[in-house]
């Protein structure tokens, strides 16, 4: 039985993942936390994610206050997930960051810190989505440099950061495939005079609106046939059963950095 801590368990995915947590057999959550001055500490997980029942787990204001856990799952923001890499490297806690807008000195902290504890990085852990990742290294594959390629992403009003981790994701899984570098391929939005599309440029379009769980496309537009890789999410449930798995999976794993395609079984 893996023991969970949920960083940010008062936030959209903090909630959804104590609901999660709750529901899977193999997990047991033994610890949350939220900021420090947060009205919700002391609040019983249970009571906090609407289950209509008690868990016993009081959110705490620290990881300092909660050590009782193997796995620390965080869906925050970047300035707190620096802070728990460091916390789950001194003392030596698995790590499932689902957190996106992680800048590459995180990234790199990230990597470096993967190097001693077990991690999973990835920013969409949906099942769907990493499958669509997996479709995408087909498409790019058959479909090459005969073709342009678009990524559009749209999300709820509140989300901070385009665009969405998972629409870089998919860009970066096309661009390796094609052996684009990214950095210089890619173009975020357009505006006036923008000149005719160069073929090799790979294009984002973000759209933030109302309640929008998460959708994303990937179109691959040729001359008289597109072919679109669409995943829409409807619930948060499925990044939260996601993230539960991939705590689960790290049970075994000493160290190393993961993404999801290496807990569903689907990296090459
Ligand atoms: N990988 C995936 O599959 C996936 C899926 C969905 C979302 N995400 C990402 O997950 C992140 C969170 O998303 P969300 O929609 O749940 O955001 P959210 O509702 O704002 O939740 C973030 C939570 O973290 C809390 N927090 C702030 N400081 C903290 C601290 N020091 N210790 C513990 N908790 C602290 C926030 O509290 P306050 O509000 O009081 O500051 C808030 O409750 C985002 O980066 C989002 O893009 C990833």
């Amino acid at each position: 039985m893996s023991k969970i801590a949920i960083a940010g368990a008062g936030g959209r995915m903090g909630r959804t993942l104590i609901d999660a947590c709750n529901q899977a057999d193999a997990c047991t959550l033994t610890a949350a936390t939220e900021r420090l001055g947060s009205s919700l500490i002391g609040v019983d997980c249970g009571e906090l994610a609407g289950l209509g029942h008690t868990l016993g787990v009081s959110v705490a204001p620290s990881l300092a206050t909660a050590e009782d856990f193997d796995v620390l799952i965080d869906f925050t923001h970047p300035t707190i997930t620096t802070q728990h890499v460091d916390f789950c490297l001194q003392k030596e806690k698995k790590l499932v960051i689902g957190t996106t807008g992680c800048d590459a000195t995180l990234e790199a902290k990230i990597r470096e810190a993967a190097e001693t504890i077990s991690i999973v990085y990835a920013p969409n852990m949906s099942v769907g989505v990493n499958l669509c990742l997996k479709l995408l290294q087909t498409a790019a594959r058959v479909l090459g440099d005969e073709v342009d390629i678009e990524v559009i992403e749209a999300h709820h009003r509140h989300k901070v950061d385009a665009p969405s981790g998972t629409a870089l994701k998919m860009g970066q899984v096309v661009a390796d495939t094609l052996g684009r570098d990214l950095k210089s391929c890619a173009v975020y939005g357009r505006e006036g005079q923008t000149g005719e599309r160069d073929r090799n440029t790979i294009g984002f379009e973000t759209i933030r609106a109302g309640d929008i769980v998460g959708e994303h496309t990937v179109m691959f537009a040729g001359i008289g046939e597109r072919v679109e890789i669409t995943h829409k999410a409807s619930s948060r449930m499925t990044f939260a059963k996601g993230a539960i798995r991939a705590a689960h999976w790290l049970s075994d794993k000493k160290h190393g950095l993961f993404d999801m395609m290496d807990v569903l079984g689907l990296s090459d």
